[in-house]
């Protein structure tokens, strides 16, 4: 099941305000965000695994770098995933300690290696070559390795990140060898990192993969090469379909951690939940424009489109919508959720019904947290949307709108054509 907000009058209300009275203050579209609830999603995966093994749970950043949303996670005790400096340098400002933060990369350069070490943040290696070039620039810097396990899982193809012949990580048969020589370069080496994909919603590749994990770690131990810890990456879904079944966490959690106590000498599990942790506590509003009768098909109109949500156009992916402003009324009609940019990938939602939609309504989009807002984008020369977060019916900005102004700032026009 999806999370559901709490409806008085017929209205949505997220963390006990208004979605109608935060689009009139705040204007729209607007990513609203319900503390609460967020709080609860991190600490109820911190729990279903540390309940069985030491655990440090890294939130991957890349779902949302708000800073109001990193402070929080910062309070409950959350380590950090981050995968490029501007990420390091976001969570350091909202208040992370260096030692906190993992880095993993992806064809990263000598500079942006250079400036993660200088500050102290473990960096996870992807490739040999990143090994070799971070010997030179930090040598017996602390790191991890990502292998490839060949396992994959997610919500599509284009978040499989575990497979045979991925772009990520060391391929299976040269890890040994890569731990040896890591080891001979003098490395402080602290664990072993896989992450299969994102959005994956069942046990079984998570446990393909722990074995893999598990042998590999063996298999180092064998050649005195001891870890501290086994990182199972991130990607655990949540549901976006009103009646999916959640993954069972406590079935994973026992599963996993059951291999890594009875097989390994590994006494730390580390992972790396992103869309876990802050999907379901944040709703887009977008206020309908406009409402269309194409004959073969209903458009209503959004002021939001995939410059501001780009999951649908991007992966297909499906996000619950409900007008917020007449929650529980009886849906007249099917109806395709579009926005304001001039494509016709341009949707949020294919056929849905909806109770009359008028021009003025607000269309609430679900599971709008993780890889929302940190994917919206300046297309058309549409400005990024504002942020809200709502606790205890209170609201606070945590992110003006921005200005067509701001738009243009980095912008030069050379004297030559003034
Ligand atoms: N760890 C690593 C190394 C990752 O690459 C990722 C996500 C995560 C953790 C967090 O995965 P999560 O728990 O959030 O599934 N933009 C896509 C998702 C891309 C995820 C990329 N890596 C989407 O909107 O579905």
């Amino acid at each position: 099941m999806i999370h559901e907000f709490e409806t008085r009058d017929g209205v949505m209300y997220i963390g006990g305000k208004s979605a109608v009275e935060i689009v009139e203050e705040f204007g729209s579209p607007v990513y609203v965000t319900d503390e609460a609830r967020l709080r609860e999603n991190f600490c109820r995966i911190r729990d279903a695994f540390s309940k069985y093994i030491d655990t440090r749970v890294h939130y991957a950043c890349k779902a949302n770098t708000n800073l109001s949303i990193l402070k929080i996670l910062e309070q409950e005790g959350a380590g950090i995933d981050a995968v490029s400096i501007g990420e390091v340098l976001t969570c350091l400002k909202a208040g992370y300690s260096p030692n906190r933060i993992m880095y993993t990369g992806v064809n990263v350069s000598d500079s942006e290696l250079k400036q993660v070490a200088d500050l102290g943040v473990m960096i996870n290696i992807d490739s040999v070559s990143e090994m070799e070039r971070l010997a030179r620039i930090a040598p017996g810097h602390k790191i991890s390795f990502r292998i490839t396990p060949g396992v994959g899982s997610g919500h599509g193809a284009k978040v499989i990140t575990g497979t045979k012949g991925a772009k990520f990580g060391i391929p299976l048969d040269e890890v040994i060898g890569t731990y040896v020589r890591a080891k001979d370069l003098g490395f402080d080496i602290r664990g072993i990192h896989a992450h299969i994909g994102s959005g994956g919603q069942s046990v079984e590749p998570f446990m393909d993969m722990m074995e893999i994990l598990v042998e590999l770690v063996n298999e180092l131990s064998g050649l005195g090469i001891d870890l501290e810890f086994i990182d199972m990456g991130g990607g655990i879904g949540v549901p976006y379909q009103p009646q999916e079944e959640e993954m069972d966490l406590d079935e994973l959690a026992m599963n996993l951690t059951d291999m890594i106590l009875e097989e390994t000498n590994v006494k730390t599990l580390v992972l790396e939940p992103g869309r876990y942790v802050v999907c379901d506590s944040t709703v887009l509003l977008t206020k309908v424009n406009d409402v269309k009768d194409a004959g073969t098909k209903k458009y209503v109109g959004c002021d939001a489109g995939f410059n501001t949500l780009i999951r649908p156009a991007m992966y297909d992916s499906f996000h619950y919508v409900a007008l917020a402003n007449k929650m529980g009324k009886a849906c007249t009609d099917k109806f395709d959720v579009v926005g304001p940019i001039c494509e016709s990938g341009d949707y949020l939602a294919h056929d849905r019904v909806l109770p009359d939609p008028k021009e003025g309504d607000i269309v609430a989009v679900y599971n709008a947290g993780a890889y929302g807002f940190s994917m919206s984008s300046n297309y058309n020369s549409r400005p990024l949307c504002a942020e809200v977060l709502v606790c205890d019916g209170h609201a606070d900005l945590i992110r003006e709108a921005e200005s067509i102004e701001e738009m243009w700032r980095h912008q030069k026009v050379p004297e030559r054509l003034r």
